[in-house]
């Protein structure tokens, strides 16, 4: 497994991965690293389809498009933007006296370049803020409410129709489930999108016997279920 989408990540991804979690920009984002991930591993001699691409989403699930609406509203007012600027300036290693509230998000982001250590993320994170405009608290609330990655809120059908078209569109093999609140974001997503995504045949029904297939040998072939697995002896050369 491999998370990021650096230069460096992605090489070493191409080479020995086979789920890569990633960040990125909406659907077009998303869709344009899991293309150079898929294009690095044929270059590095694999079937591209050996490497599956999981994309971080902080869904807001409700049981009509309106409670999810209002769910959604309600995080954010409880956002307060005393708190969420140190935490942004924790993020990014800025002194938060420095902090003008009012400047563009790409000009900030771009003088604490590297802060964080992942590049993939401040990529997300100055894509969105161009694409959007944000100013720097604009960027504080949204990073304290969902680190803008993508959060697709509606009822279960509107959330799986959306997953499903990021799939169909080669954005993504599967996703990251992030939760806006724990554990309330994770069950409304099990209780909502769940059953819409296996009645779209998207998602296998659980099955929870000793001999359940496990995750590797469901995302490739290349790997039997577990009890017949051999031992994976990874060969770092570089
Ligand atoms: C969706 C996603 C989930 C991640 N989860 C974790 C995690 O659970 N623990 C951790 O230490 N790092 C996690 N990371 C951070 C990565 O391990 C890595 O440090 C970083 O993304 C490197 O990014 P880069 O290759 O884009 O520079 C995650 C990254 C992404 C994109």
């Amino acid at each position: 497994m491999q998370a990021g989408a650096s230069p460096r990540g992605m090489e070493f991804a191409a080479k020995w991965a086979e789920l890569v979690f990633i960040a990125a920009d909406g659907i077009e984002g998303n869709l344009a690293v899991r293309t150079e991930l898929r294009e690095r591993a044929r270059l590095a001699g694999r079937n591209p389809d050996e490497l599956r691409v999981c994309a971080a989403i902080q869904p807001i699930a409700g049981s009509t498009n309106i409670d999810a609406a209002s769910q959604r509203a309600s995080l954010l007012a409880h956002i307060d933007e005393a708190s969420a600027v140190r935490s942004l300036a924790r993020l990014m290693h800025a002194d938060p006296a420095s902090i003008r509230l009012q400047d563009p998000a790409v000009d900030f982001l771009a003088d604490h370049r590297d802060a964080t250590g992942s590049e993939g993320f401040e990529d997300m994170l100055a894509a969105v803020c161009r694409r959007e405009g944000l100013t720097v608290r604009d960027l504080a609330l949204r990073q304290s409410f969902d680190q803008l990655t993508p959060s697709p809120t509606g009822s279960g059908a509107d959330i799986a129709d959306e997953l499903c078209e990021w799939q169909d569109a080669g954005a993504a093999d599967g996703f990251v489930v992030t939760p806006a609140i724990l554990p309330g974001s994770l069950a409304d997503f099990v209780e909502y999108v769940v059953p819409e995504l296996r009645r779209r045949g998207r998602l296998p029904e659980a099955e929870a016997s000793p001999t359940a297939p496990t995750l590797r040998s469901r995302l490739s072939s290349k790997f039997r279920p577990l009890g017949e697995a051999q031992a994976f002896e990874p060969q770092l050369t570089d």
